[in-house]
């Protein structure tokens, strides 16, 4: 087992050293990009057309939530019933043929419920407001996925995101001048390898998206009923053993950190008061398998901020440490160093994590052991002028652009 990328960038010519990929001699950027593209143009063709796009339903005063309108901090007060009774614009309905779903089991259901887009092309505002308003997620941490989310896989002139496919033609305004917006669905952005219940994009075709039943019933297995914080550290365990054995194009890179994160929605957004309810397997089930909120269900009392994910995110980590890398071939894992990951190894600063967020939305973050993600300037000026006045207020360095 290697310990570093630098150690063994000069031995190994697969694993190129990050961060000077891009620039180094014989490494031609427009072939990375290329050979990305390739991966998706062959389910472009797929990806559904629904020429009704609602967008998401407006909110009454009647019904108001934490009151976030516009991309704007609602109240923050939560323990209100989603949707509150009487609120039929906010009923579940299930997705048609031509509507888009994909990886994200807590947008999807947002969708369901009109609290995005029904035809699953939604925006920047529709994100911040309806992860307040549907799950009291805190504004800053709102902010933070939608930034991530808009700015890996949308357009950040029209501010529109796919939430699963590629549905450039619909997202854009400029065709792809900026490059194809591949939609959640883009393998090595924000998804990545050991979801919960989605394949790894390398074992199955591509499809990093639907829900696998077998998956969902080994984390059911490990859980035994109770999702909650010990147990699902044990299956985030288990998935990453199971990727790293399976997957010779395992990636386990600093993006990861997110997907840690998305575990505790299980047991902090899911359950109907969040960490005052109950994790339960009738619970999971609704939000992953019908993607619908349960009936008689409440969000969290007060909202779940950035701070309070990143505690999470390391009491979950720490749990079962594994390291930040990826395979370079069968059984042939090479660690990574990158902002407060070192050799792998994931710092257990708090402070140092938070800014790791901020670090993934405005910088160039390898994206796999041998590519680096280099973003647009149009998307580091997207980011910084959306995160700035947050991550500043956290006295996390920020970027100037
Ligand atoms: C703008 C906000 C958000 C964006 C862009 C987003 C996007 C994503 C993406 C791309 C994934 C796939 C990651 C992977 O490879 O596993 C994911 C997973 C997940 N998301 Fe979201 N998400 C957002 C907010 C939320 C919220 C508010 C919730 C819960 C209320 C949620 C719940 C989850 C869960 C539970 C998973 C893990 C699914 C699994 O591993 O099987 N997300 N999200
Ligand atoms: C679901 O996951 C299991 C375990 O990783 C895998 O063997 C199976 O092929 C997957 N099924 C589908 C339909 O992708």
């Amino acid at each position: 087992m290697h310990f570093s990328i630098f150690a063994v960038g000069l031995a190994a010519p697969a694993a190129l050293a990050y961060p000077f990929v891009a620039e180094a001699p014989g490494v031609d950027a427009s072939m990375l990009r290329n050979a990305g593209r390739a991966s998706h143009e062959k389910r472009q063709g797929s990806c559904p057309f629904n020429s009704n796009h609602p967008g998401a339903a407006p909110y009454s005063s009647d019904y108001p939530y934490t009151g976030a309108q516009n991309g704007l901090p609602g109240t923050g007060i939560g323990g209100i019933k989603v949707p509150a009774d009487g609120d039929t614009a906010h009923a579940f309905e299930a997705p048609g043929p031509n509507d888009i779903r994909g990886p994200c089991p807590g947008l999807n259901t947002a969708a369901n419920h009109h609290f995005l887009s029904h035809d699953g092309i939604t925006t920047f505002t529709e994100l911040v407001d309806a992860q307040q308003n549907l799950y009291n997620v805190g504004y800053d941490l709102a902010v933070t996925l939608a930034v991530l989310g808009v700015g890996l896989d949308g357009d950040v002139l029209t501010g529109k995101l796919s939430l699963g496919c590629d549905a450039t033609s619909r997202t854009s305004a400029t065709g792809d001048l900026l490059g194809d917006e591949l939609g959640l669905d883009g393998h090595n952005k924000f998804e990545g390898d050991t979801s919960l219940t989605r394949n790894d994009y390398y074992l199955a075709n591509g499809d990093d998206y639907s829900l696998n039943s077998s998956l969902f019933a080994q984390m059911q297995d490990t859980c035994q009923g109770n999702f909650n914080r010990d147990n699902l550290a044990q299956y985030r365990y288990n998935r990453y053993q199971q990727s790293l054995a399976e997957n010779g194009n395992f990636y386990f890179g600093p993006k990861a950190v997110i997907l840690i994160g998305a575990a505790s929605f299980l047991y902090e957004l899911f359950p109907s008061l969040g960490p005052d309810g109950t994790p339960d397997l009738p619970t999971m089930s609704s939000f992953f398998e019908r993607e619908q909120i349960p009936d008689d269900w409440y969000n969290r009392k007060t909202s779940y901020s950035g701070e309070d994910a990143v505690a999470e995110i390391l009491a979950l980590y720490l749990e079962h440490p594994v390291l930040f890398g990826g395979n370079v071939g069968p059984g042939d894992f090479d660690a990574l160093s990158f902002g407060p990951i070192t050799d792998g190894k994931l710092s257990s600063n708090s402070k140092d994590v938070l800014c790791l967020l901020y670090q993934l939305a405005v910088d160039n973050v390898p994206s796999s052991l041998s590519t680096v993600l280099e973003l647009p300037l149009q998307v580091v000026q997207f980011a910084t002028g959306k995160l700035n006045p947050i991550f500043e207020g956290y006295g996390c360095p920020v970027k100037t652009t």
